[in-house]
């Protein structure tokens, strides 16, 4: 590595860039440290230069994960510089439309891991699609899928009487003995596509969310359609939350995987179908969105001052003379997004319009999703500042860079 740039013990002036490294595809395929990720990542640590671990990937606690990844690839590394896809709906516990006290469902690889990440996250009640089957199994008549795990929690009261009413316009005072979902959640890549596609599209179809009724208007999506006075209140649909819109992600296969960019895409479909053309409308954070830049960016802006501070103090034999250099330490002008997707960490990295005026630099992967032979031209938004073997390269480009 270029150590010129490289600050440490020298007493050279702090670093004003840092890194963000995409996981999956750039230091991992699944469990497999990619040749160079360690290095990479323990001469960065060693040289005091801040950087953060991006991931549209998820399905365990942010604790949990960082654990995992610091055993995988031998490194020390925190919370601290850590952003996985579902780590922003934590923003949505509270304010005036919060869920913290709400139900909400979730689903994902594994509904107990999820539903023990939001609970973790301070989510009250936490609902998941095989509560649902629990109460009543009629609600999926296929083989009971043998990878889903049965509810481990007491299920809340509404669910066990849940009278099934075919009845499109339910009498509201019976409404109280159904369950109620204020808010839909995917967390990561679901396992079991067939029993989620059908609870959430009997969600979505419900009247405002609740489990066992059935609400054409949602369908149809307009109550002109079906008379103004259609209905006993706003049909609104539970809001439906996606954490990332990944359609491939690079795994152990040489080829790349379906993400849950896919199953967003079937259920799509399957609702276009099932309402004669209705768009599903739901919000998707993640990489490329510029949302999950800028709360990555504050996450990278905080990490970075805890670094600097503590170099500072390192290099004024442990009283940190200039201040609390953590606090007027120099901008960040700039951070190499290094990852393999065009579309999420590269799209992402180009089109995020940094609050600080902070310049991220996208460099792109070859041991990942995208290669020359297969994927698209690179082009526009998804075209990177540089295309490199790896994440070793993308260092090393990085620091000529700042030489
Ligand atoms: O589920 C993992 C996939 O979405 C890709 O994750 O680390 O490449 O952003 P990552
Ligand atoms: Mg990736």
């Amino acid at each position: 590595f270029n150590t010129d740039v490289a600050v440490g013990g020298s007493g050279r002036k702090p670093p004003s860039f840092a890194f963000a490294f995409d996981i999956d595809g750039v230091l991992l395929h699944v469990a497999k440290p990619i040749p160079g990720a360690t290095e990479v990542l323990k001469f960065l640590n060693d040289y005091n230069i801040p950087f953060i671990l991006l991931t549209n990937g998820g399905g365990k606690h942010e604790t949990d994960r960082v654990r995992d990844l610091s055993e995988r690839l031998g490194v020390e590394l925190s919370t601290d510089n850590f952003v996985q896809s579902h780590t922003p709906f934590q923003e949505l516990l509270d304010g005036p439309d919060g869920l913290r006290d709400k139900t909400v469902l979730v689903t994902g690889s594994d509904y107990e891991k999820c539903r023990a990440i939001f609970k973790a996250y301070g989510f009250k009640n936490v609902i998941t699609p095989a509560d649902i089957y629990a109460a009543n199994p009629t609600v999926f008549p296929f083989q009971h899928p043998s990878t889903f795990t049965t509810p481990t929690l007491p299920l809340p009261k509404p669910l066990y009487n849940l009278p099934p009413t075919s009845n499109p316009n339910p009498n509201p005072t019976t409404l109280p003995s159904h369950l109620k979902i204020d808010a839909i959640f995917v967390l990561n890549d679901p396992r079991d596509w067939a029993l989620d596609l059908q609870i959430l599209t009997d969600l979505l179809l419900s009247h405002n969310g609740y489990v066992g009724t059935y609400s054409p208007r949602n369908g149809n999506g307009d109550p002109a359609v079906l008379g103004p006075n259609y209905g006993w209140q706003t049909d609104g649909q539970p809001p439906l939350y996606f954490s990332n819109a990944d359609l491939l992600w690079s795994a152990g296969y040489h080829l790349p995987r379906l993400g849950q960019g896919a199953f967003q895409a079937a259920l799509v479909g399957l609702w276009a179908r099932l309402t004669g053309g209705a768009e599903l409308k739901r919000r998707c954070i993640g990489k490329p969105q510029g949302e999950t830049y800028r709360f990555a960016e504050r996450v990278l802006g905080r990490h970075r001052r805890g670094v600097l501070r503590v170099m500072a103090a390192e290099k004024t034999d442990g009283v940190d003379k200039e201040g609390e250099a953590g606090d007027n330490v120099a901008a960040l002008e700039r951070v190499y997004m290094v990852g393999d997707n065009p579309e999420s960490d590269i799209a992402g990295a180009n089109g995020y319009e940094s609050e600080n005026g902070t310049d991220w630099v996208s460099v792109l992967v070859r041991t990942g999703v995208w290669s020359e032979g297969r994927s698209g031209k690179l082009e526009g938004v998804f075209e990177p500042k540089v295309v490199v073997d790896d994440v070793m390269a993308a260092v090393k480009w990085a620091l000529r860079k700042e030489g």
